[in-house]
């Protein structure tokens, strides 16, 4: 009874050290990783941005953190309509990255160079990098947006 109990706990505790140990997003990517510079707004007080931006730098980006209270002008300013909003607004070469966007997103638009304004996740879904704090995981779309208004779906996670 007593060694069943003490295997239990030991279950137990490996168990939530595999659960804290690592965000699914944050598993080393099979290309070789490129250090790759980026631009973050946020406000000062978002807590699910610095968890973004943490997925972010161990995937290879070095990360610009500049804190704002006025993330909406950043927004205006980059041209992230309101229904594409977010929590913070990033900039990578040349393109804005709205929200919760994976790094491997950002790592294919960077590679293919689509003739965008840039990706966003609108919202803040649960499940995604920087959003994995309630343990639920809802599906979500990247969507991709142009300089005329056009928005396209970019990646779709269903499963994952
Ligand atoms: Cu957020
Ligand atoms: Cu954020």
């Amino acid at each position: 009874m007593k060694l069943n109990r003490s295997i239990l706990f030991l279950l137990a505790v490996g168990w939530c050290g595999i659960v804290n140990a690592e965000s699914t997003w944050d598993q080393a990517s099979a290309e070789p990783v490129v250090a790759t510079e980026i631009t973050v707004h946020r406000s000062p007080s978002c807590g699910c941005c610095g968890i973004w931006l943490d997925h972010l730098k161990k995937q290879g980006f070095v990360v610009n953190d500049i804190k704002t209270q006025d993330v909406n002008l950043v927004k205006q300013q980059y041209g992230v309509g309101a229904g594409l909003a977010s929590c913070h607004t990033a900039l990578v070469e040349g393109y804005v990255i709205e929200g919760h966007v994976p790094a491997a997103d950002i790592r294919k638009m960077l590679a293919e160079k689509p003739n965008i304004v840039g990706l966003s996740v609108p919202g803040m879904p649960h499940g995604t990098p920087g959003m994995e704090m309630s343990g639920r995981k809802q599906p979500f779309s990247v969507i991709s947006f142009d300089k005329n208004g056009n928005q396209e779906k970019y990646t779709e996670y269903l499963f994952y």
